[in-house]
């Protein structure tokens, strides 16, 4: 993109209706900024552009962290009756400081965007048509027929977009979950009382959280920021996956309980393999190895089913959870190891770690049931409710550690 991209003539409103036809004009754009202040002048004026042409009644709210290079000194001299900055002192994010935005919105519908001018003001009004004709979420997509993005997409950031587009399929079938862009009724804000977001991906938890299910993708020209840098690290890809973990369990509760513990004991079944290999190749008897290997399989097991399969009790007294982890598991580990040593004598042909794959499949099932219902029993159960946009609470809401589930 060259600095042309700047200019408003190159980003023609995209399949807009004329102004006159809409009844849908008052808008609330949520931006979120963390030192953009040398973008925020093109944003404006492109907005202000907007605003006369397409005669929308728009606000604009800036939500900056506490940047310190200038924004609020431009803001306060620019001095426009439909620019607001909120600063956060004291937190930084950018689903946070969208939420905080969203809550200060006004207008009938809220449009979230960058301030980097990736997002071409322009198709708000296209937005504010597809609304109109009934669409509940509207993107700014970069992945629908007549959208592009700017050429000097290296393969490692395509790669990524798609990936993690592809990991949110359980959620959205949409083709740009990952967009920053989007329009949606403020009236929708009501019923999403649960909004829990980590990272950038504040759109994808509106999408799930709000159950949005007619959502539109309008075509947009994705632009390359010119001015300032980007802040997504891989930190913020390391936060997706948690986000993501944290959909999975609010949308299939029951299913990820499962999932969750296959994935634990998958890596536990790999210590147990890698125990029980090096045990045999010191010449230790079979039934001791076998012994052993299972007993550091399930001792390695505890931390991540109480961390991360059955997080909801990671709160509770850990050592009356491990007193029962120990008590519980240990028929279970009586039963795989004799099951595992009686295939290894009656079963010829096998090698010693496919005897001990079918003696950890054989105790999954009672061992799941035992951890779910007596170690960490569903008593714990509660959803942490962060951000309550219907109560306008910003903290997060004091848990009773034995409240009901929801
Ligand atoms: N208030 C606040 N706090 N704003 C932030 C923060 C923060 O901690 N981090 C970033 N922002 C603002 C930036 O100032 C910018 O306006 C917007 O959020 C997006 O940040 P960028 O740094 O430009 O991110 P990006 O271009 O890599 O990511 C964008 O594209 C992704 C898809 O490729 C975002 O729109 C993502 O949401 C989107 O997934
Ligand atoms: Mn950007």
């Amino acid at each position: 993109m060259s600095k042309s991209d700047l200019n408003p003539a190159r980003h023609q409103p995209v399949q807009a209706r004329p102004a006159v036809a809409r009844q849908l004009r008052d808008v609330s754009v949520v931006v979120p900024t963390y030192h953009e202040a040398v973008n925020l002048p093109h944003l404006i004026q492109r907005l202000e552009a907007l605003r006369t042409e397409q005669q929308l009644d728009l606000e604009l709210i800036l939500v900056d962290d506490d940047s310190r290079d200038g924004t609020e000194e431009l803001v306060a001299a620019l001095a426009l009756d439909w620019v607001q900055l909120i600063i956060r002192r004291r937190h930084r994010g950018l689903s946070a400081a969208v939420l905080r935005g969203l809550q200060r919105a006004r207008k009938t519908v809220c449009v979230v965007m960058d301030a980097d001018l990736s997002h071409p003001p322009e198709a708000i009004p296209g937005m504010l048509d597809l609304l109109e004709a009934g669409q509940e979420f509207v993107i700014g997509s970069r992945y629908v027929s007549g959208a592009s993005t700017d050429e000097n997409w290296g393969l490692f950031r395509w790669l990524n977009s798609k990936v993690a587009t592809l990991l949110a399929w359980p959620f959205t079938r949409v083709r740009d979950p990952m967009a920053g862009f989007f329009a949606f009724r403020r009236a929708a804000l009501a019923g999403a009382d649960h909004l829990n977001p980590v990272g950038y991906k504040i759109g994808l938890e509106l999408i799930v959280k709000c159950g949005f299910t007619r959502i539109a993708e309008l075509p947009i020209h994705f632009a390359d920021r010119q001015l300032g840098q980007s802040k997504l690290s891989l930190k913020q890809q390391f936060r997706y996956i948690q986000h993501l973990r944290r959909l999975l369990i609010y949308k299939y509760p029951q299913q990820s309980f499962s999932l969750h513990f296959l994935g634990v004991a998958f890596v536990g079944l790999l210590v147990n393999l890698v125990a029980l290999t090096t045990l045999s190749l010191l010449s230790v008897p079979w039934s001791w190895a076998v012994a052993v290997a299972v007993s550091l399989a399930l001792g390695h097991d505890f931390v991540p089913h109480r961390r991360l399969t059955f997080s909801h009790a990671k709160t509770g007294r850990l050592s009356r959870q491990l007193a029962y982890y120990i008590m519980a598991s240990l028929p279970v580990a009586l039963l795989n190891v004799a099951l595992t040593v009686w295939l290894l004598h009656h079963w010829v042909l096998g090698p010693v770690q496919l005897a001990a794959c079918a003696g950890a499949l054989a105790v999954l099932p009672l061992h799941y049931l035992i951890c779910r219902y007596v170690v960490f029993p569903p008593l714990y159960l509660h959803l942490k409710p962060r951000v309550r946009m219907a109560g306008q609470t910003l903290e997060p809401a004091p848990i009773h550690p034995h409240s009901p589930t929801p």
